[in-house]
């Protein structure tokens, strides 16, 4: 696990918009998953800014996103797929045909969360899943629990979740659905390469449950620890939890590194 923290959350948002671009120039034809959120929407707004300075090509990309809202139609305001389309999609050169969405309006949720497997393995799996994590260590949808699930699969969300996910609803927690069709674990773990970013001092306690805590389904993103390639972007906030110093970089451990602020 490599660990970058910077100094504030745009700088944060900026160096995780230049890892996706780096990986885009990297494999024009890369297959990348992508996470909703505030955080989310500050690494879309410079990645938007990469492309428009010719820096992030989309034309042969194909994208996954990782969950979306059980009830809601892709068209709905309230839907990720439309909160992707405002914050990403309309911006960039990604072929429509290329954005797999999961569909929250299906009549057969068993049959679409099958259907989004099967076009992942299709479209060769995620060369590079990018992740935002929640404040109680969720990601995509898998929240904390007994037990989690592998595959994508229909999904209780918390209270606290429903919570983060006001913004989409006007404001009203109590709108926000009960349930979302998510990722599982294991489709996550199967991505090549993993980006994480997480800003904000709430954060901080998920950030240190991922990198040191134990292996456990209360807090689902410690699992990236059996992950060989994952890389955390950070800000200083995130990154409070964890150990000051920077520690030299070894290949069993994760390595951390400061950037100085750039200005
Ligand atoms: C939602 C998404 C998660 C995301 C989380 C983080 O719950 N389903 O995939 O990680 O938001 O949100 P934020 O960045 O707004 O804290």
């Amino acid at each position: 696990m490599t660990i970058r923290i910077l100094p504030t959350r745009r700088e944060a948002a900026r160096a995780a918009a230049e890892h996706v671009a780096a990986a885009l120039a990297e494999t024009p034809s890369l297959v990348l998953g992508l996470p909703t959120g505030r955080t989310a929407a500050a690494l879309y707004r410079e990645l938007v800014a990469l492309h428009r300075q010719g820096r992030a090509d989309f034309s042969q990309a194909t994208t996954f996103n990782l969950d979306e809202f059980v009830g809601v139609a892709p068209s709905a305001p309230g839907s990720y797929r439309q909160f992707m389309e405002r914050m990403l999609f309309r911006h960039v050169n990604l072929e429509p045909r290329r954005i797999y969405f999961l569909d929250g309006a299906t009549a057969d949720p068993e049959a679409e969360c099958a259907r989004y497997e099967a076009a992942l393995a299709a479209a060769g799996g995620l060369d590079l899943v990018v992740l935002g994590l929640g404040t109680n260590g969720h990601i995509g949808f898998n929240e904390p629990g007994p037990s989690l699930r592998a595959r994508t699969h229909r999904a209780r969300l918390r209270v606290s979740t429903r919570r983060a996910n006001r913004g989409l609803f006007g404001g009203d927690w109590t709108r926000v659905p009960e349930e979302g069709l998510t990722m599982g674990i294991g489709t996550v773990l199967q991505a090549r390469r993993i980006l994480v970013i997480a800003t904000g001092r709430r954060k901080a306690r998920a950030v240190a449950g991922l990198v040191q805590g134990p292996v456990t389904t209360r807090l689902p993103a410690s699992f990236l620890q059996l992950h060989r390639h994952v890389d955390l972007v950070l800000d200083e906030a995130a990154a409070g939890s964890l150990p000051r110093e920077a520690s030299p970089p070894r290949t069993s451990a994760p390595q951390t590194w400061r950037e100085p602020h750039r200005g």
